[in-house]
């Protein structure tokens, strides 16, 4: 998505902002621009592509001062073009305006402005409506003409304003988009994410919905809906901008896929005691739990398919029907929510616009409310009525790999809590479970020592135009992770089926050209999912079966097999994942794909 960065202060604010926009890359963009205050000239450089065509531009004429915005823009309303690109402005240029989100009203604003006002715009932009109306209403405060036209505006925003007769302050907003200020000496920042102020200061502010920021060099003020002050603790960032750097990988996929022990170590740490699960973030009572009779989890993407695992645990572990809803579909069908429901939200993020939407969904019908996220003050975990952190660290690249497996470690732990707290989790069970939890770091190191014969996989997989995934239950819930990561980073089409499914219709595309992965761990499938392969292979298809270690039966049946330590078979999909996402990083390297920011998509998704 969209990120924006801005600095006053008494440092050369270009650099600055450049090595800010640098620092948000990671969440997809296709332009990029800045807006600096020089003596009584405002500046705007902005050129469509990535940051080095911008720098190129700066490089012919670079605006020297000490308070500035700057925006990597990732395209929704208007192509990515040198004059979509953020910073905006109005008829006098003496304003200028950054934007991540979409204001849903534009067309009539803009139509008012030009009808009316007889502005003149020149973008395609619902941003550019913006720094219209802020021109508009400026009487000389800027805060006031940033209030009034945001009581104009619907939909979602984080902004950074400037205004050339105001040189002495940033003003910023949020509503749907996140926003934090970075608290420095004698300088200040605004940024959509940490990692962009992360070189100049650990200490941030983090921007709740509605309010609306005004930042001078020595001083920030928070102002509410209402415009009272608000008072704000400083929020402490412990991790380093180092984490999230690449750490000598060539990708950050790669380091996050490797970082998984790791991972899972935090993600587990302080949470299994005495053989027991112990989750600080959650104080229910029985009566509480008793009282749920229904339990949503609802996500995006590779969130949505770890909540597919979550499922059967949840239903096998506190008996009672679990439903699985991708977000944006949710919010549509009237979902039936009540007091009487736990609705579980995750996203690596926090800040998915449709999963954010959902939660409101949830929260207004009375349900309680659960986040599962890996960012600390995210939006999510700021209006969910608990939230459970990943602990997984930055994860940078746009393909989830340990948010992935670490959101299905929080849920295995989350249903063994629950069914603690209703007194309904078999001990036997649950001590197993725990035990195979604990195992997990040291099972997933032995995948990734032998992480290059992956490589070779992924080179005779280079062709292919069409992937299969296979598998039954969890199996087939792992395959839909599986088929998701290679798309995205590959581009080779990918489609997950239950192994069951095949026969009804799509058996016809499978021919011998088609490599099929076949996932067959699950002990109580097993043979099915075989006799499954056995209809593929006799299409001539190449299948790779993914057993546990020591399974020579399935060479059998397969044309070769990977293999996955052995682990306590309801654990095995957190182990599972993790020769999928190898193969599908090294099928995106060997195609010459831009792993970590693969065309079109996204980081964090916060606009519908
Ligand atoms: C997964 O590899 C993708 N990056 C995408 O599907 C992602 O999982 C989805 O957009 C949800 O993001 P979130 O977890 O931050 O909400």
């Amino acid at each position: 998505m969209c990120g924006i960065v801005g600095y006053i202060g008494t440092q050369d604010v270009t650099s600055i902002l450049m090595s800010g926009l640098k620092r948000l890359e990671y969440r997809g963009y296709d332009s990029a621009g800045v807006a600096v205050i020089e003596k009584n000239e405002l500046s705007v450089i902005k050129t469509v592509g990535k940051l080095t065509n911008l720098g190129n531009k700066l490089k012919e004429r670079t605006p020297h001062g000490h308070i500035g915005i700057g925006h990597t823009r990732w395209a929704t309303h208007g192509r990515p073009s040198d004059v979509n690109s953020h910073p905006h402005q109005g008829i006098s240029k003496e304003f200028a305006v950054v934007h991540n989100g979409i204001i849903e009203n534009y067309l009539e604003l803009k139509e008012w402005l030009v009808k009316e006002k007889g502005h003149k715009f020149h973008s395609e932009t619902d941003t550019e409506v913006i720094a219209h109306l802020v021109e508009e209403f400026y009487e000389g405060d800027l805060i006031e003409a940033v209030r009034k036209t945001l009581a104009k505006v619907c939909g979602s925003y984080a902004i950074g304003v400037i205004a050339l007769k105001e040189p002495d302050k940033l003003v910023a907003a949020r509503k749907d988009s996140p926003l934090i200020v970075g608290l420095g000496k004698d300088e200040n920042f605004i940024a959509s994410d940490i990692p962009a102020i992360l070189n100049y200061t650990r200490d941030v502010y983090l921007i709740e919905d509605g309010e609306v920021v005004e930042v001078t060099r020595n001083r920030v003020k928070i102002l509410d809906a209402d415009n009272n002050l608000v008072k704000r603790d400083i929020f402490r960032v412990e991790w380093d901008a180092e984490a999230a750097e690449k750490g000598g990988y060539e990708h950050f996929m790669l380091k996050e896929i490797c970082e998984q022990p790791e991972a899972f170590k935090k993600t587990l740490s302080g949470r299994i005691i005495d053989g027991k699960v112990k989750l600080n973030e959650l104080n229910f009572t029985k009566e509480q739990v008793e009282k749920w009779k229904k339990v949503f989890v609802v996500a995006c993407g590779t969130a949505y398919h770890s909540g597919l695992i979550g499922k059967p645990l949840i239903e096998d572990f506190l008996k009672i029907p679990v439903e699985v809803d991708i977000a944006s579909e949710f919010r549509y069908r009237e979902p039936l929510l009540n007091e009487d429901t736990l609705a579980v939200f995750i996203s690596q993020s926090g800040e998915t616009a449709d999963t954010l939407a959902a939660l409101r969904e949830a929260r207004a019908k009375g349900a309680t409310t659960l986040a599962i996220t890996n960012v600390v003050g995210s939006t999510i975990s700021r209006e969910a009525d608990y939230t459970i952190y990943l602990w997984a660290g930055p994860e940078i690249a746009v393909a989830s790999t340990k948010a992935y497996t670490t959101m299905l470690i929080a849920q295995y732990l989350l249903s063994i809590y629950l069914a603690q707290v209703k007194g309904t989790m078999p001990e036997e069970k649950e001590a197993k479970i725990l035990k195979a939890l604990q195992e997990l770091p040291c099972k997933a190191e032995e995948i990734l020592e032998q992480k290059e014969k992956y490589l070779r996989l992924a080179e005779n997989m280079k062709e292919a135009e069409h992937v299969f995934f296979i598998g039954r239950g969890y199996d087939y819930n792992i395959a839909q992770e599986g088929s998701l990561k290679l798309k995205e980073i590959s581009y080779i089409h990918a489609e997950a089926y239950a192994a069951g499914e095949l026969k009804h219709g799509t058996l016809a595309l499978v021919t011998e050209e088609t490599p099929v992965i076949a996932i067959a761990l699950q002990e109580k499938t097993y043979e099915k999912t075989l006799s499954n392969v056995k209809e593929v292979t006799a299409r001539d298809a190449y299948v790779i079966g993914l057993a546990n270690e020591g399974d020579q039966e399935i060479l059998k049946t397969v044309n070769e097999a990977i293999y996955i330590p052995k682990i306590e078979n309801i654990v095995s999909p957190i182990l599972a994942v993790i020769p999928l996402q190898l193969l599908s990083y090294y099928a995106a390297c060997v195609r010459g794909c831009n792993v970590d920011q693969p065309r079109n998509l996204a980081k964090s998704v916060t606009v519908e």
